[in-house]
């Protein structure tokens, strides 16, 4: 899906929030009640993708800054991770940002929208980034999982395996080495 005929940019305190409806309420009410709230306290700021010719909000997604940090359980995984390092940079935590909320609207669904705006995040943190980010986290919901493992998303723990989210990750250093070998 091409998302270039839309409208992306971020929200600021004076944007019009053009109707969205997701099939998610808890995410349609943060849009309209609280993204202003978290962007006013630097907590998230939350880019919208708007359609000018119906006047809809497509979608709208909400980064912040996060860390994938070492579990002493999760001995195997973090050395999965680390193994991706290279030895002299291996710590305990990764810089890494954060996919707080992800919601396209129900009439724009199964279009590749959803996927179009991670790759749309995986190039914005590749390329020209204010600061490091190694990886992109996302605390997925079970019923999202699907639509991340598609798009080269891999748990990062067995333990949240039955929750309601799961943890899941990113490695955007290899993204970036197949960008430049294209
Ligand atoms: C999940 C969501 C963002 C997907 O957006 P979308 O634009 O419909 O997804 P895309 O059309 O880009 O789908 C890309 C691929 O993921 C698959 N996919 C989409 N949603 C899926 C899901 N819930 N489970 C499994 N696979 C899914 C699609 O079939 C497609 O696969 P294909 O390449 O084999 O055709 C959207 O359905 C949504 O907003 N859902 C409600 C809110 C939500 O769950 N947000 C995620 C919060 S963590």
């Amino acid at each position: 899906m091409d998302i270039s005929s839309f409208d992306l940019f971020p929200l600021d305190e004076k944007t019009e929030i053009l109707p969205f409806c997701s099939k998610d309420d808890e995410l349609n009410n943060f849009l309209f009640d609280d993204a202003k709230n978290y962007l006013a306290e630097l907590m998230a700021v939350t880019y919208l993708l708007v359609d000018r010719q119906t006047q809809k909000t497509v979608a709208y997604f909400t980064l912040l800054n996060d860390k994938v940090s070492y579990d002493p359980e999760e001995r195997s995984l973090w050395n999965r991770i680390n193994r991706r390092i290279s030895n002299n940079k291996r710590r305990k935590t990764y810089p890494s940002v954060k996919i707080g909320r992800l919601a396209v609207s129900m009439d724009y669904e199964h279009q590749g929208i959803g996927r179009a705006i991670l790759n749309f995040v995986k190039h914005a943190f590749t390329n020209g980034n204010r600061t490091g980010c190694r990886f992109i986290t996302v605390d997925a919901y079970a019923a999202a999982t699907g639509f991340y493992i598609k798009n080269s998303f891999d748990f990062f723990t067995q333990k949240d395996r039955k929750d309601a989210t799961r943890l899941m990750f990113f490695d955007l250093k290899p993204f970036k080495d197949a960008q430049k070998k294209n």
